[in-house]
């Protein structure tokens, strides 16, 4: 049988403490991800976020009460074709890890399917007036461009002007999983 996440709301009192230790990875682009969620840099990290766009952050762990990782959606405008350079609202996954001892584990059903998973069904609630599921991802994190590519996403043109590479999905497919 899978091992089934179990999802808390992010609470600073006691997620910033558990994520301390969090290893998501060496390269810049993945520590930058998990100092995020360890709240390292005052001006930039998961605490600045939820105060000041609303970010919404959960967190996520195993049967056995292991920390598997986070993730978080808020919403946005981007350019998106067939729109032009008219901006149309998106909601947006500002970040999502899972901590690296559990990449693509457990194989029958990885805990980073099943937290994307989640993330899009709280996205559909913002299907009536949002085209659109985005995220930004370094061009040099291939492991995650495979991931979200496996998950529908697709590259927009252009990139950021920081060379982030701009991905998107639609909202309308709804997979056929949820957490409940
Ligand atoms: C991105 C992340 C959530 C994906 O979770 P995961 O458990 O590693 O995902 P999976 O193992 O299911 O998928 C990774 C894919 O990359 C592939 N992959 C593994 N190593 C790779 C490498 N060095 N180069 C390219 N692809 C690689 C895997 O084969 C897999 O592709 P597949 O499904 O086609 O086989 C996780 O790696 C992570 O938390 N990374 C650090 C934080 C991060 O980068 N977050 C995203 C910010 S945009």
């Amino acid at each position: 049988m899978s091992d089934r996440i179990i999802r808390e709301d992010f609470a600073p009192d006691k997620h910033i403490t558990a994520f301390q230790k969090f290893d998501c990875g060496d390269h810049d682009y993945q520590r930058s991800v998990a100092n995020w969620i360890k709240g390292i840099d005052p001006e930039d990290s998961v605490l600045t976020d939820v105060a000041r766009r609303g970010t919404q952050v959960w967190v996520y762990y195993n049967q056995a009460d292991e920390l598997v990782g986070f993730g978080s959606l808020g919403t946005h405008e981007w350019s998106l074709p067939p729109h032009g350079k008219k901006k149309v609202p998106v909601v947006i996954i500002p970040n999502v890890a899972v901590a690296r001892r559990f990449w693509g584990k457990p194989a029958d059903d990885p805990f980073a399917d099943q937290i994307l998973d989640d993330l899009r069904n709280e996205a559909q609630r913002y299907r009536p007036t949002h085209q659109a599921l985005v995220l930004c991802v370094h061009p040099l994190n291939q492991r995650a461009l495979r991931f979200y590519e496996r998950h529908h996403f697709v590259v927009i043109e252009p990139p950021l002007k920081d060379g982030h590479l701009r991905m998107a999905t639609s909202l309308a497919a709804v997979p056929p999983n949820s957490l409940d």
